[in-house]
């Protein structure tokens, strides 16, 4: 009776079943809900009030706001417009709109590993299959070119990166992106994290949009830019060959939902603005609890891999425990919830994943706990 699409496993994971066994209270280290991290935000709600007037259904979204977007490309030196970009409710949207654009069922995209959970459970809606190159790790995360030659055939039609990719936090290099584009398919960058950008970092990233000589699409939204998860605003920024094809049909595709409220669209040149001094509040933070994990682990048996951006940082433990054993025991006897490795397919573990938004005093806490229990059990 239902599709196989739409099929849900039943009964526990192997994550739910871990916690089911060691239940809460924990400190929820991979909370990445901006919205929660205690820190004053702009007054949205009254923002979006002022969002007020008729419907508008135009199914790239309302022109201003689309400049408004384009604004911020242009303050990169890239050469874009209103016409070049189309609004979605979110960035998932937009990645399953794009699917329908460039995708029939049983084509496959490229997405890397280890990456965003969310690509295999959107490509499975759209009944597109998930192909992985390897992102590899020496020091620092570099995308590994031959596995990308291996995967990219006939079926794959586009190549997804995500800059910085979450949970790496590495961005897609300018030497990288040459190499996605040298496959001749559609490459599709999100770049929700771009705007966090860590200070030890100092190397060039890649600009999608500047010079693009395959289709090129570029997703963000006010999810992470402005820590509005709320608002239900993303976009896609097109550049490239067959752009105005792409265009004509992705308009197709929104127009058939017009999913993006009128409110936010009118209000979203004044939240852009608004949000900068959070993201400016979130930044801080970020680099304050990286410095507080990088003090903690120094000298112990936790390893904090290389990172350039973004919410997250990757840690490893030493292999004395595999992955669920560390969970197990950080959830029973320090009441820690990092993400598992697993979740991401990283190629080695133990690994685990941690939000860097979360409050300093709970992040250093969390940090220290960590360094004691890894201690404990390699000594
Ligand atoms: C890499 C990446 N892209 C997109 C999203 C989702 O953004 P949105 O809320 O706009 O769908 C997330 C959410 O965590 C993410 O990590």
């Amino acid at each position: 009776m239902f599709s196989r699409r739409s099929f849900v496993p039943p009964g526990d994971n192997e994550l739910s079943a871990l916690h089911r066994r060691n239940p809460g209270p924990h400190l929820d280290w991979s909370l990445a809900n901006p919205t929660r991290v205690g820190l004053e935000r702009p007054d949205f709600a009254a923002i979006l009030g002022r969002g007020r007037g008729p419907y508008v259904p135009d199914p790239r979204g309302w022109r201003p706001a689309r400049e408004a977007v384009a604004d911020i490309y242009r303050g990169r030196g890239v050469d874009l417009g209103a016409d070049d970009v189309v609004l979605t409710a979110s960035t998932s949207e937009a990645y399953s709109y794009l699917l329908t654009t460039l995708c029939d069922p049983g084509d496959a995209i490229a997405v890397p590993e280890p990456s965003y959970p969310l690509f295999e459970h959107l490509a499975r809606l759209q009944a597109v299959e998930v192909v992985r190159y390897r992102l590899a790790y020496d020091g620092a995360w570099h995308l590994d070119p031959e596995s990308l030659a291996r995967i990219v055939g006939p079926r794959v039609r586009a190549i997804f990166a995500v800059s910085p990719n979450n949970p790496t936090g590495s961005f897609l290099k300018p030497d990288e992106l040459e190499r996605l584009w040298g496959f001749g398919v559609p490459v599709v960058v999100d770049e929700v994290f771009r705007p966090y950008r860590w200070s030890t970092f100092e190397g060039p990233i890649a600009e999608p949009l500047a010079r693009a000589p395959v289709l090129t699409c570029v997703l963000d939204g006010l999810s992470k830019r402005i820590g509005a998860p709320e608002l239900k605003l993303g976009w896609i920024a097109l550049a490239g060959p067959q752009e105005e094809e792409a265009l004509r049909r992705l308009e197709y595709v929104a127009d058939t939902f017009l999913s993006v409220s009128s409110p936010v669209q009118r209000a979203l040149p004044e939240l852009l603005r608004a949000g900068e001094p959070f993201r400016a509040l979130l930044m801080e933070r970020i680099e304050r609890n990286l410095a507080a994990l990088r003090t903690a682990t120094a000298g112990s048996p936790v390893t904090v891999l290389h990172g350039e951006g973004g919410w997250y940082a990757t840690l490893r433990l030493p292999a004395v425990l595999d992955e669920p054993a560390w969970l197990e025991e950080l959830l029973r006897r320090e009441r820690l919830a990092p993400h598992p490795g697993w979740l991401f397919d990283f190629e080695q573990g133990p690994s685990f994943v941690v939000s860097l938004i979360l409050p300093e005093a709970e992040f250093a806490d969390a940090s220290r706990r960590l360094v004691a229990c890894a201690t404990r059990r390699c000594s």
